[in-house]
């Protein structure tokens, strides 16, 4: 079973932005814990950063058929995100929407993901261990379903 992780903007400069708010470890370091997690659960992650919409829509187009299910942190695409939005709502795949630091105790733009109301569930505020958690919820369920 094959998982899609996309990284919206910005996220590939983890490491390098506010560590309070985003931790200190790289894109690259959280992707490493994602694999090493998604091998102890046998199955496979596929990783996507982009700082364009249209770049992943692209990838959802061209990925999604493919895959189990998908988290997404779609960064400050989050409120604006109608064409991810409505590439994910096509694909159908069961979605974990994740983000690093906890949006709803920030500015009031973050608080209203588009893209929540089409997941199956939504983390916040834990850090790159969010996506840890997501890939094991998503796996999960899908075990459970058979
Ligand atoms: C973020 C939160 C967003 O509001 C912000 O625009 C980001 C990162 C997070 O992971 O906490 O770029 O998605």
């Amino acid at each position: 079973m094959k998982y899609l992780v996309i990284q919206g903007p910005n996220l590939n400069w983890l490491g390098k932005r506010d560590p309070k708010l985003y931790g200190k470890m790289s894109l690259g370091d959280i992707h490493k814990e994602m694999a090493k997690r998604a091998k102890e659960l046998g199955v496979e992650i596929v990783t996507f950063q982009s700082n364009h919409e249209g770049a992943i829509v692209d990838f959802i187009q061209k990925n999604g058929p493919s895959a189990a299910g998908v988290i997404i942190n779609p960064g400050a695409y989050l409120a604006t995100g109608y064409a991810i939005l409505d590439a994910l709502l096509d694909q159908g795949k069961p979605i974990a929407e994740v983000h690093l630091s906890n949006v709803h105790a920030r500015d009031e733009w973050r608080r209203k993901s588009v893209i929540a109301p089409i997941a199956k569930g939504v983390i916040v505020g834990f850090g790159w261990r969010g996506y840890i958690k997501a890939l094991e919820l998503l796996v999960a369920e899908a075990q459970q379903k058979g």
